[in-house]
């Protein structure tokens, strides 16, 4: 990639701490890469793309068009509808007459069957799907083919499944669909967020109008595609771009029987205000401050692996990531250097480069607020550990940072940074690391690193978070439900327990 280096006097400052802690690894030979770009030839953008409102791509009724754009050259890729409130109307009355005339009337198997279809089609077109949501989003070309696709065809295949077997997850109790649902997604996980929503919903038998983000749109529009090569009865499925305002038409339109939200918890809260005492359903995966937690005995090379994994995947736009790291205080020197030993070695640049490590920033907006924190965090008086590495000179960027001397007060400790940067604490007894852990007003998820398995489960156990890995992090499955405690939301996605939020029982 390109060498000019933004931000020069904090990256310097950031490269000094490292090398003063960490004298410089001498090599015979310097050890490169070639360039290895992932092909975009077989991606068919469209200059301009309409809403997918009863099974067709319309202009919209706003009249209104944004241009998206790939976050690691700030090129536009593509002009997109933006939905306006006539446009959700249109998409609302279109998935209930849809619920009421064909999808909730279709037998529960044949139902099935066009959920396979998408998840079939979808697998099919993976390279496509990988390489545009790396375009549109910034993630690493290695992330979105290894993880998000592949994870998001496991949720249409996993939940086609359910469709006939409903009677069997809701045992002594009738089950029914519910409606018209409204879903709203955020921009860190696309497709796969997309996938989380509408494969429950549409194996339950609901109808749905999903909004994708702002920064993401295209994904979500060539499932559309999906859908309308899988036959899937128009309406059943309508997608509409578009930002807040966008969403807050689906939110507050009185037709829409449930709410499925993912993002931030302002948002949220906004939301949960705005239903009180409509009787709509709702379901809120908001945001996260976890708490990774190494102890003494762990497999401290594997745990440091761990803690990459946790705060560096996907820049570091992840809800459940660990951007916390507790350490407990007699290995807390030897996790730190082999941490800014290890952030030396990632490589950041072109998402679609097969080798890169840590893609782009997804909007302006995002690395402003990055860079913010990061700053606050200076300011408080922690310490800055960057890694030293070129940043492109177009698109947006942040290298990986990590801080220590971070107190529990810090902003950089409590709030949501959604970015590559890692807040590390000691502890000197799991009671401290448990305490500490717990001490946020998030819980979405947690991770216990230790050779004892006594002491994960008593560690685990008194996590308030709604996943907690053990000797691993961000792992994900179709059949393990996600979800939050406190401020990072309620309900649960995936699994028995994610079919709930989609069904009406008697
Ligand atoms: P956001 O919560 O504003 O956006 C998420 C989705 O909600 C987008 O589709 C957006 O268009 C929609 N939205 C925004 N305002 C809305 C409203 N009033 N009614 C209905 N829908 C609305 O998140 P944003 O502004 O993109 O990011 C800000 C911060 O939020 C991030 O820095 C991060 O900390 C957090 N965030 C957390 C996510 C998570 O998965 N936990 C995902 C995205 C953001
Ligand atoms: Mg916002």
């Amino acid at each position: 990639m390109s060498t000019t280096i933004s931000d020069k006097e904090s990256r310097e400052k950031a490269a000094r701490h490292v090398e003063a802690e960490r004298p410089a690894l001498e090599f015979g030979a310097a050890w490169d890469y070639a360039p290895a770009p992932e092909s975009k030839d077989h991606v068919r953008l469209e200059e301009r793309y309409g809403l997918f409102i009863g099974g067709r791509f319309v202009p919209p009724r706003s009249r209104k068009h944004f241009a998206t754009i790939n976050p690691a050259t700030e090129e536009k890729l593509a002009d997109v509808a933006e939905a306006g409130a006539a446009d959700v109307d249109a998409a609302v009355r279109s998935a209930e007459e849809a619920h009421r005339k064909r999808w909730s009337r279709l037998s529960p198997a044949e139902r099935g069957k066009y959920i396979y279809r998408i998840a079939r089609l979808l697998q099919e077109k993976s390279r496509e799907f990988a390489v545009l949501e790396s375009l549109n989003g910034g993630k690493p070309i290695k992330e979105s083919r290894d993880v998000d696709i592949p994870l998001a065809v496991a949720h249409f295949f996993y939940h086609a499944g359910w469709a006939d077997k409903l009677a069997y997850a809701f045992p002594r109790h009738g089950v029914s669909s519910i409606g018209v649902c409204g879903q709203i997604i955020p921009w860190n996980f696309p497709l796969l967020m997309a996938a989380w929503k509408l494969a429950p919903a549409l194996a339950c038998g609901n109808t749905v109008v999903l909004k994708p983000a702002e920064t993401t749109p295209l994904t979500a529009l060539h499932l559309a595609r999906i859908c309308q090569e899988a036959d899937l009865p128009p309406g059943v499925v309508n997608v509409l771009p578009g930002a807040g305002e966008t969403g807050a038409h689906v939110v507050n339109h009185p037709r829409v029987r449930k709410i499925a939200f993912t993002g931030s918890t302002d948002v949220g809260k906004l939301i949960q205000r705005a239903l009180a005492g409509t009787g709509k359903r709702l379901t809120l995966e908001l945001g996260g401050k976890a708490a990774n937690i190494v102890f003494e005995d762990a497999a401290l090379d594997q745990a440091v692996e761990g803690i990459v994994n946790g705060i560096y995947f996907n820049q570091g736009h992840v809800c459940c990531a660990g951007s916390r790291l507790l350490v407990q205080e007699s290995v807390a020197e030897t996790i730190i250097g082999k941490l800014a030993d290890r952030i030396a070695t990632l490589r950041l640049g072109d998402p679609l480069d097969k080798n890169t490590d840590v893609g782009a920033i997804n909007s302006k907006a995002q690395l402003a607020k990055i860079r913010e924190l990061v700053a606050c965090g200076v300011e408080e008086g922690a310490a800055l550990h960057q890694a030293s590495c070129r940043l492109p000179e177009k698109g947006f960027w942040f290298p990986p940072t990590f801080f220590t001397g971070v107190a529990q007060s810090h902003r950089i400790a409590r709030e949501e940074i959604f970015g590559p940067v890692l807040a590390v604490m000691t502890f000197r007894t799991p009671e401290e690391a448990i305490e500490k852990a717990n001490n946020t007003p998030y819980g979405l998820s947690a991770g216990v690193w230790t050779d004892k398995g006594s002491k994960i489960f008593q560690v685990t156990s008194k996590m308030r978070a709604g996943v907690v890995w053990a000797n691993t992090f961000n792992k994900f499955d179709p059949t393990s439900p996600f979800g939050g405690y406190k401020e990072s939301g309620f309900g649960r996605e995936g699994g028995v327990h994610g079919l709930r939020a989609y069904v009406e029982l008697s």
